[in-house]
This record gives C-alpha cells, sequence and structure tokens, in this order.
C-alpha cells in the first residue's frame, strides 16, 4: 500500500512587501515573493529554482521566521511560524549564502559557540561527530578564516547540523565551489536526507537540481511559475514525447517509406542512422514502432525515451511568460 505523504513545510499564500528608498515622499513598494502557495514532504529533497532576485531567499528566511510575511502564512510541523517560530527553529537547520563562520575563531570554537544556543547536552560528542562526518577533524584547531572555500562550506554545514535537525535548508550550496567540491558537497547533501529529515534547496543551478531534487518549484519574479517532479513538468509542459531509435546503419528509403504508416505517431524526423519519434504516449507507440521496424528489417541498436531535462523545462518556462503558475 502506498505510504500518503506527510507535509512537514506548509506555505499558504504568502507574500512578502520590502519598501526601498523613498522618492517624493513615498517608498516604492518591492513585492519579493507575491502569493506564493506550496508545500513539502517530510523527507523529500525539494528545489526552490529561479534567477537571481526571484525570491528564493526571501522565501526561506520567511519560513524560518527570520522575516515576518507580509500575508499568508507557514505552517511547519503543522504549527504556525507565526506563534511557534522559537521552538520550531530548532528543528531547523541553515547554511546560509554568506556562510557566517567567525573567522578569528577555530573550526572547534565555531561549532561550540553555535552549538551552545540549542542546549545540547552532549554537544562536545556532537562536535566531534560532526567534524568526522564532513572530513574537518583533522583542521579543527584551525582559525576558520584560513580554511579553503570549500572547507568554509563544511564547517558551515557542520553548524546546521549539529543539533539534529529535521528540516535543513541550504541556500546556493555549491556557489563558488571547484567541480569536485560541489560534488563532494552534493554527495553530502544526499547522504544527510533521511526519512525524517527533510531538506530544503535554493538554487539556480539546474544540474544540481536535477541531480538532487525530488520535486522543485520554479519561481520568477516572486510567483511560483511551475511545481512538480521533473519528469511531471516535463509531460505538462510538452505534449508530445519523443523516443529515439538508433539503428546499426543509415535509414534506407524502405524504412523510411514504412515509418509513415507506423500508428500513433504523430510526427518522426531522421538524422543519420537516428530516428526520433513523437507520440501522444511513448509507452504504447513503442513496441509498436520497434515491432514494425524489425518487420522491415532494421537493425535496432537503441531505443530510448528522451527525458527533458530540468534546464529544458525551465528555459521553456522562462522564453514562455504566458504560462502562468500552477
Ligand atoms: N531586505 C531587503 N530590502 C529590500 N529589498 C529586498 C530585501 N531583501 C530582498 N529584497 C529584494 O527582494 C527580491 C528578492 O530577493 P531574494 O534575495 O529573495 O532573491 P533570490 O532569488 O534569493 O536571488 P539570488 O539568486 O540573487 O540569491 C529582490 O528584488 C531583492 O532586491
Ligand atoms: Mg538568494
Amino acid at each position: 500500500m502506498l505510504k500518503s505523504m506527510e507535509t512537514v513545510i506548509e506555505v499558504k499564500n504568502l507574500s512578502k512587501v520590502f519598501y526601498g528608498k523613498k522618492v517624493n515622499g513615498e517608498s516604492k513598494e518591492i513585492w519579493a515573493l507575491n502569493d506564493i502557495s506550496f508545500q513539502v514532504n517530510k523527507g523529500e529533497i525539494f528545489g526552490l529554482l529561479g534567477p537571481n532576485g526571484a525570491g528564493k531567499t526571501t522565501t526561506i528566511r520567511c519560513i524560518s521566521g527570520l522575516l515576518n510575511p507580509t500575508a499568508g502564512a507557514i505552517y511547519v510541523k503543522n504549527e504556525n511560524m507565526k506563534y511557534k517560530s522559537s521552538i520550531l527553529r530548532k528543528s531547523m537547520g541553515f547554511l546560509t549564502e554568506n556562510h557566517g563562520n567567525y573567522e578569528s575563531l577555530t573550526v572547534s570554537d565555531n561549532l561550540s559557540f553555535f552549538g551552545s544556543f540549542y542546549e545540547l547536552n552532549n554537544l562536545n560528542e556532537r562536535i566531534e561527530g560532526v567534524l568526522k562526518e564532513l572530513g574537518l577533524f583533522q583542521r579543527k584547531d584551525m582559525k576558520a578564516g584560513k580554511l579553503s572555500k570549500g572547507q568554509k562550506q563544511r564547517l558551515a554545514i557542520a553548524r546546521a547540523i549539529l543539533h539534529n535537525p529535521e528540516i535543513i535548508f541550504f541556500d546556493e550550496p555549491t556557489a563558488g565551489l571547484d567541480p569536485v567540491a560541489a560534488v563532494n558537497l552534493r554527495d553530502l547533501i544526499k547522504n544527510l536526507k533521511r526519512k525524517d529529515r527533510t531538506i530544503f534547496i535554493n538554487t539556480h543551478n539546474l544540474e544540481e537540481a536535477q541531480k538532487l531534487c525530488s520535486r522543485v518549484a520554479i519561481l520568477d519574479e516572486g510567483k511560483i511559475k511551475r511545481m512538480g517532479s521533473p519528469s511531471d513538468l516535463s509531460k505538462e509542459l510538452w505534449e508530445l514525447q519523443e523516443m529515439v531509435c538508433t539503428l546499426k546503419s543509415n535509414i534506407i528509403p524502405q524504412i523510411e517509406d514504412v515509418l509513415k504508416d507506423i500508428p500513433m505517431v504523430s510526427n518522426y524526423t531522421i538524422e543519420d542512422n537516428r530516428i526520433h519519434f513523437y507520440s501522444t504516449d511513448v509507452n504504447e507507440s513503442t513496441p509498436v514502432i520497434v515491432k514494425e521496424l524489425v518487420k522491415h528489417g532494421a537493425d535496432i541498436l537503441e531505443v530510448k525515451r528522451k527525458v527533458h531535462s530540468l534546464e529544458d523545462i525551465y528555459l521553456k518556462l522562462m522564453d514562455n511568460q504566458e504560462i502562468e503558475g500552477s
């Protein structure tokens, strides 16, 4: 039996307005978030994607109680943040855009200082544990300012997970890291995910979101344009699905004659030894296509469904301004 998802974060009609500099006695309103609603399920890695200034950091800051919403409500573990923020914050950990370590303190002292806010009775053990988990134990006595960028990022994550939070927010976790450090950090994030731990990532790195996130919301100018798993978004945005069939040799004219008559295929294109088939349901059409091709003497090397990447999805959404939010 399919277990129903448990909602851990619920954002309801959230708006956040900032007031810019006064011009002619009136301050300009900046609608950083404009009536957004979404839910995050327990145990998932959820991604909030969007260009610079879309409102990603503001969303995290509102959810964590650092900013008061202008309108709307936020529930964490079914409790209203407005009334319970100090208790609920104890179940959250944050990696902020600027890591926020104290550079003149050692690695250990940074953790002792931040850990002291959580009233942990086994703080020293926890510190040792997270330093080992994040590969920083050898550097525990080094000043945080002397660490490399990737190590600083890991120290900030160590701080974020010290109190074993149920929800961890990562704001642009791999920004500015080299490719190897970024891959290592992504592995670490995957390892932090557990059945009872939810991870919320802000990113404009689409490949990162594709690799990590089970569901994403695409935010632009304070509004959610789309939300769902990458494959659901792909289905919503492309009416026709694509299947690519590679033959052993180039397509011969006889085969081309057959292609036109294959049922369920709306359209096809050919490039060298590859045929791209477009149909409303590739699960239905693919066996028929394969049978027809084999019957007419085609040697098939590979049959693959084309999966649209998050990058394809994102670019299509950003291009297509008339597509409205879900
Ligand atoms: N404290 C503030 N005062 C005024 N305006 C603000 C404030 N914080 C954010 N904004 C504005 O709100 C909008 C959303 O900003 P936010 O930092 O949430 O975007 P973001 O999606 O995190 O962008 P980035 O990818 O660049 O980090 C921007 O127009 C920003 O200028
Ligand atoms: Mg941001």
